[in-house]
Parts: structure tokens; sequence; C-alpha cells
């Protein structure tokens, strides 16, 4: 039985994987934590307020709950952090830093999400490999490759069990995305149900890893389950399940819309940085060392994605 503590639970992530982790583990054995408040999730089970940069606010918390776990997502997504990339360091990097400190002190094990997003222009584009360059070309990317080598470098140096995985744009109908390059791929499912068109930021042709949420938090609950004697990576494995460019959302999109329309007025930022992406990674060594396999194609999902957005739509 694990007893967790997360940050940024109110996030994209966090938001779902609160209520996930607390069908498993029971509600009492999450403790959600946020710069604010929630009530709905904090109705549900124990929420505190901790803001990732006070190290010994996440050390109190993390001892009167006496958690064992920590996963830790309070982060700027990669587009906010080309906007102010000095408050982007101080929140990425010393989040992260406090976050595993707190995690050496009481022998937690840990987990933090890396990205797409540590990957540069001069890694090889298809079929990403694993172990690859990594010379990334943002902000975000810089704070991703070091989170990953400083978790690594916690469990070398000191034996704190820090697992992460490289996500892809994560899709989903509870909490948007705020601040990411890939967000378009959830804000084209709500300007279809509302509007049966949406204008894209990213261009024609330009190709980025997906995944749907469910698919993303069984990968977080499997990965940190997993036999360590297994890993041989930990800090981060690439996982995705699928590959696509804006032309590929609206064709799914138009089986259920026909009349959907699809235009573009491209933002050279988010372009730039999608473009400084790969295409497509592979996902081998997550699915050899520990099971991971995504259950939903870019068809399955766009079917969940419109009905669920539609329902909540016509509430
Ligand atoms: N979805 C994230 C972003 O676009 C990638 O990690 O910033």
């Amino acid at each position: 039985m694990k007893k967790i503590l997360v940050t940024g639970a109110l996030g994209q992530i966090g938001s779902e994987l609160i209520t996930k982790l607390r069908s498993i583990y029971g509600d009492s054995n999450v403790i959600a934590t946020d710069i604010r408040v929630d009530n709905q999730i904090a109705e549900q089970g124990p929420f505190e307020l901790v803001d990732v940069t006070d190290e010994q606010r996440i050390f109190q918390v993390a001892k009167d709950y006496q958690v064992d776990t920590v996963m830790h997502l309070a982060a700027l997504l990669s587009a906010t952090a080309e906007k102010m990339p000095k408050r982007a360091w101080d929140i990425n990097m010393g989040g992260l830093m406090n976050t595993l400190e707190v995690a050496r002190e009481l022998n937690l094990q840990f987990f933090t999400p890396s990205s797409i997003g540590a990957f540069g222009p001069s890694t090889p584009k298809d079929n990403t490999p694993q172990d690859t360059l990594q010379r990334p070309t943002t902000m975000y990317g810089v704070n991703k490759v070091s989170g990953e080598l400083l978790c690594d470098y916690y469990f070398q140096r000191f034996g704190v069990d820090t697992r992460g995985v490289r996500f892809p744009g994560l899709i989903s109908y509870v909490t948007p995305p705020g601040g990411g390059t890939t967000d378009y791929a959830v804000e084209i499912y709500y300007e279809a149900v509302n509007n049966k068109s949406y204008t894209s930021y990213i261009a024609e042709g330009t190709y980025m890893d997906m995944m749907f949420m469910p698919d993303a938090l069984d990968a977080i609950v499997q990965l940190m389950e997993a036999d360590p004697a297994k890993l041989i990576h930990r800090n981060a494995f690439n996982i995705s399940a699928i590959s696509a460019e804006p032309m590929d959302f609206a064709r799914a999109i138009q089986a259920h819309i026909p009349e959907f329309n699809l235009t573009f007025n491209v933002d050279p930022i988010r372009q730039g940085i999608a473009e400084s992406w790969p295409n497509r990674i592979d996902s081998s060594v997550a699915t050899a060392e520990w099971g991971f396999k995504a259950n939903y194609d870019i068809d399955r999902m766009t079917k969940e994605m419109l009905e669920k957005i539609s329902s909540k739509v016509n509430l």
C-alpha cells in the first residue's frame, strides 16, 4: 500500500491522477497539494496548500502525513516557460530540487514527468530512441533534461527510488492544459463541439506525439508499481500513443462532425518549439522494462473526447 503526496494536484495531470490514485490506494492515502484550493478535490480527501519553492513546507506536509511516495507534478509548461524563462527555472528546477531533497531526507519513492520537450532539433525525429542526443533549445527542455539528470543523480548517489516518463502532449476532457505547445490538440475538440471549426496555431504537417489521459495515468501507476530489478532506465522513459499533425485530428473529428472545418493561423513561437521536438518517439524500452502499453489510438480517443465534451456542453 502506498501513501502518496502529489504536488501540482490541480493541474492537467494532477486533477485526474488524484481521483485515480484515491480509487486505488484509498482517499485518505493520497494527499493533494497545490498553491490554491479546489473544493471538490479537498472534500474527497486530504488537501494542503504547498508552494514547491518552499522546501520546508513540502517537508512538513510529507512528514505530518507520513507519506512513502511523492509525485511531483507542479511545473510551468513550454510556451509559458518561453515567456518567463527565469520564473520557469525557479519553479521547475527549484521545485524539483526541493522535492527531491524531501524524498532523500524521508526516504520516499519519487515520480516526476519529463517530456518530449527534453529533445531538440539535433535529436533524430522519427522513432526517437530512448537513449539519444538531448540538446533542447527551449527553457522548458533545458529544465526537463536537467531534471532527468538530477533524478538519476539522486538515485545513483543517494539511492532515492526515482522514476519518470517522457510524456507526449496529453489530451483530456477534464482539466484543460495551460501554456503548452501541444494544447491545440485539446482545444480542437472543444471548438469542434462548440463551433464546428478551429484555427490551429500549429502548422499543417507538424507531427508531435500525443496520448489520451487514461493511458498516461495508467503509465504512472504501472511504472511506480514496477519491479525495480527490471528497471535499467529510470529517468525518463519514452512513452507515446499517437503521432499526429493537425489534419489528422481534423479527419478523426470529421468522422463524427462532417462539417468540421480546420484553418491555420500559425504562432511562430509555439511552431518553433514544435519543430524542435520529435515527430514520433519510440516507446519500446518502456514496454520491455515495465510493460508500457497504450490503449487509445486517435480514433478511439476522438470518439470519447467528442462524447464527453458534448455531454458537458449539453448539461
Ligand atoms: N504538453 C507539453 C507542452 O506542450 C509537453 O510536455 O509544453
